[in-house]
């Protein structure tokens, strides 16, 4: 295969993703041209490729010059009706955006979540019992996708079959960019009607609607679940949330608790199929799993992408950035910067891979739900390495297509185990 030349490389052409991450492109790029420009079709104006390790972490530090709230945090170009519209925490900076954010962070918190680690447990079996006997069957179907919106469920106190609605909500939305699971695919004439909704996405006003009656009800009340915390709660710089800020912090709730760890546990499983070996040492020694979490995280890089906006014209690697320029850091290469992680496209869950950025990395923006995604992605593998014996690929993974998530859609096993 001949290298594309670093200029050509364009991250906004989706057909690159559709056969899994473009890891040479990003090589090429970390190596050759760390602050790249990518143009991109009209309306929308180009943006900056951020993909070295150290690059990343200056740029979400460094709030005030790259900034979350200005403009959106993926590459759609919002007017500013349709920001201050569709603004969730993840859009906003500064002390407003501290207030959200401590609103429920003691909730997601290691401590704070530590007594669900038997419901967890219990449901991991429950999913388990359900797909293991089928032997042949979808992993994303039966397992992944299932597991963390029964949590999610849970934590929102919301009826247990309502899960499969909030899936495919969340699938709607996140997948905008995919002909099999977007309503009206986001560069599409037809889009402009829902241009105000998060993602493009008419399935935001079903959720939204669905929030409004969990509000109604709950309001006034004394309920532990995440959503009497949002209606009851006042932030603490004293500013009520208003029906759009509740709105917003409902549907990210929705869609960042949904999509990540079910991509995380279905890349996880198949990198434990590529690598027989690794699955072998992780049965032999399940004490390893919690440090093998990490390198999962690093491996799987479910979100590829986040985008931050240029207050100020600035310098880096002799690249002029201009104010009210895109810059897009892209987690996904810096999870494979060779001078952050040895031999980085090598799995290999006895390293120390920490340093990864599936979550972010040293931003205010870190992933609230990483404590949560950690402890789901670890039982559902002690579980899994528990129970089952073998585990076959079955035919091709079908990916989402996105540049935005690195999604599975289906994935077919064959499991054997009790
Ligand atoms: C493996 C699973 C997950 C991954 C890879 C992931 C990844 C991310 C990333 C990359 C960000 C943005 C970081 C930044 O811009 O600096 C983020 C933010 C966020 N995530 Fe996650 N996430 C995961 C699971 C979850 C879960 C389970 C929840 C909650 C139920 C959650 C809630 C959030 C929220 C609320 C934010 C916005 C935080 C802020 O703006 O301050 N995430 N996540």
């Amino acid at each position: 295969m001949t290298a594309t030349p670093v200029a050509a490389t364009d991250l906004s052409n989706l057909d690159l993703f559709v056969d899994g991450p473009p890891w040479a492109a990003f090589d090429a790029l970390r190596r050759d041209d760390p602050v790249h420009f990518n143009p991109e079709a009209p309306p929308n104006k180009g943006f900056w490729s951020i993909t070295r390790h150290a690059d990343i972490v200056a740029v979400t530090r460094d709030e005030a010059t790259f900034s979350s709230e200005i403009g959106a945090v993926n590459l759609e170009e919002l007017d500013a009706d349709q920001l201050e519209i569709r603004r969730s925490m993840l859009e906003t900076d500064g002390a407003r955006h501290f207030a959200l954010r401590r609103l429920l962070q003691r909730d997601f918190s290691a401590r704070a979540l530590a007594p669900y680690e038997t419901f967890l447990r219990g449901l991991t079996a429950t999913t388990l019992d359900a797909a293991l006997p089928r032997h042949e069957f979808d992993f994303v179907a039966q397992v992944s996708a299932d597991f963390p919106i029964r949590v999610l469920v849970r934590l929102l106190g919301i009826p247990d079959d309502h899960a499969g609605q909030l899936i495919n909500w969340g699938n709607r939305m996140v997948g905008n960019t995919d002909p099999d699971e977007a309503d009206v695919l986001l560069d599409s004439p037809e889009s402009e009607e829902f241009r105000n909704l998060p993602f493009r996405s008419p399935a935001a006003l079903e959720v939204f609607a669905y929030g409004d009656e969990l509000a109604r009800l709950r309001r006034g009340g004394d309920g532990d679940d995440l959503v009497s915390k949002l209606v009851n709660r006042v932030p603490e710089d004293g500013k009520a949330l208003s029906e759009r800020d509740f709105h917003n912090y409902f549907l990210l709730l929705v869609v960042a608790g949904n999509e990540t760890t079910r991509h995380t546990i279905s890349h996880s499983m198949k990198a434990l199929i590529d690598h027989p070996e690794v699955f072998t040492l992780l049965k032999e020694r399940p004490g390893l799993l919690a440090k093998a979490v990490e390198e999962f995280l690093r491996w799987a890089s479910p979100v590829y992408h986040f985008r931050r906006t240029a207050t100020r014209d600035v310098e880096l690697h002799g690249s002029s950035i201009r104010a009210g320029d895109k810059v897009v850091v892209w987690w996904a290469s810096g999870n494979r910067d060779g001078s952050v992680f040895e031999e980085p496209d090598r799995f290999d869950v006895q390293r120390d891979a920490r340093e990864h950025m599936a979550f972010g990395k040293g931003g205010p923006h870190l992933c609230l739900g990483n404590q949560l995604a950690r402890m789901e992605i670890r039982i559902m593998f002690e579980e899994i390495l528990r129970r089952v014996d073998a585990v076959e690929q079955l035919g091709e993974v079908r990916r989402v297509r996105s540049n935005f998530v690195n999604g599975i859609k289906e994935f077919p096993v064959r499991m054997t185990g009790v």
